[in-house]
């Protein structure tokens, strides 16, 4: 049976929705290991390496802890180990994640206040100042940020929500959603004081979906001490005890563990540096493509560009969603859908995880073949010319793909030798 096409075409499918994300060979081939013991003694070994490969990944020195469970599990994890029924969380209305998290939190008897944006922007690091400067009686015990809003393409500047947190003299704990941006966008756990940050594998990790994670600070570890909500399945603590020995104290998904050790290897051959100069090269090109074609990018301030994907906005009267179903149709490329409000006003370009120039230009040639053939008015050329990816427009910048190259040192290629 053919799991991905309902129609079988011709080529490789085009998953260039902003997660899950293709799978590189290498991490394919290490998941197709034999499952091992996880309870013997090379279980251990893989688990200690596994767990310390990690840290640099999220910038930490501290505990990382993995889950078999998608994104949603580690939301509930870091709101569970460190919060008591009826604790007020700071959320930021970013789009359609944080409003599911914000769901997820009233649900556990949380007390969550939501700062509101237009979803054209990330979260409003003044706004969580002066909320937090108000709080004198410090009743609000967490500020929740949703690093790149999936939804939107708008990234959220965590280096100065903390900067708020701090000016306001405030001691609420930073929970950070790092699901669509871990691996693909610069972030740092410790320097930037969070003290959960949630991540997910089916994204910039390049792993299928399945695994989901909680980097820890001291102030949370501290916090999950005197935390009264229920938890059993996602408690840190026996979790963190079996860790100590590269164990778990449930079955893992060993052989995504295996995967996860592959595609950590891959983020750090690479360098974590030249990962996020490629992400953000990539966004910027398909944003000059998007102009090119005279529609909007969906992110209405340049701070808040995202790296990993780009929300497109149709001409009104226009349906995004039979868009993409003809770009599915024609062209065998699935794009991400339009969220919550956005439901067919936008549709989602993913060029995150395992992605080269040419994936990008057959994802651009994609989108402008289906626009044509959908019949939604644009300027021909986003791809191919004038401002486009490979036109003159594009050099000046240094951001035309060819220029680009000859700008990086040509990185080793990525096989599946190992
Ligand atoms: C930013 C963000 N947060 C949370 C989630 C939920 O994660 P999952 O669907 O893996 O449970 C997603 C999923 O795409 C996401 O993009």
């Amino acid at each position: 049976m053919a799991y991905f096409q309902s129609k079988p075409a011709a080529g490789r499918h085009f998953l260039q929705i902003p997660g899950p994300t293709n799978v590189p060979d290498r991490v394919l081939r290490a998941i197709d290991n034999p499952t091992m013991d996880h309870r013997g003694p090379d279980f251990g070994k893989l688990g200690l390496e596994l767990l310390a490969k990690l840290r640099p990944i999220f910038k930490t020195a501290g505990p990382v802890v993995i889950y078999p469970a998608s994104g949603t599990g580690a939301w509930e994890a870091a709101l569970v180990n460190t919060l008591s029924p009826g604790d007020r969380v700071l959320m930021c209305e970013t789009g359609w994640f944080a409003h599911l998290w914000r769901e997820m939190a009233e649900r556990l008897s949380l007390r969550p206040e939501f700062i509101t944006t237009d979803w054209r922007r990330g979260a409003d690091a003044p706004g969580i100042e002066a909320r937090l400067r108000a709080d004198k009686a410090h009743e609000i015990k967490a500020v929740a940020v949703v690093h790149n809003e999936t939804s939107t393409g708008c990234t959220s500047r965590i280096e100065e929500v903390r900067r708020a947190i701090d000016a306001a003299g405030h001691p609420a704990l930073l929970l950070v959603d790092t699901i669509s941006s871990l691996g693909s966008i610069d972030y740092r756990h410790d320097e930037w004081g969070v003290d959960v940050t949630v991540a997910g594998s089916q994204k910039g990790l390049m792993l299928p979906p399945g695994l989901s994670f909680n980097a820890i600070s001291e102030k949370a570890l501290r916090a999950a001490e005197g935390a009264k909500l229920p938890r059993s399945f996602w408690d840190w603590r026996p979790m963190l005890a079996a860790n100590a020995t590269g164990y778990f104290p449930y079955t893992p998904a060993t052989n995504l563990l295996y995967g996860l050790d592959a595609a950590a290897d891959m983020l750090l051959e690479e360098g974590l540096d030249n990962v996020f100069a490629r992400h953000d090269r990539h966004a910027e090109a398909t944003r000059r493509a998007v102009r090119a074609w005279g529609l909007e990018v969906q992110c209405a301030d340049p701070r808040h560009y995202s790296s990993s994907l780009t929300a497109v906005r149709l001409p009104e009267g226009h349906s995004a969603n039979a868009l993409r179903q003809v770009i599915l149709e024609r062209h065998n490329m699935s794009l991400g859908n339009g969220l919550g409000q956005l439901n067919d006003r936008v549709f989602r370009i993913g060029h995150l995880g395992d992605f080269g120039d040419l994936q990008l230009v057959g994802t651009l040639g994609g989108v402008e073949m289906g626009l044509r053939a959908a019949g939604v008015p644009h300027q021909a050329g986003g791809c191919a010319g004038g401002d486009g990816v490979f036109g003159g427009g594009m050099g000046e910048g240094g951001y035309s793909l060819p220029s680009l190259n000859s700008m990086q040192p040509c990185l080793p290629p990525r096989g599946c030798s190992d």
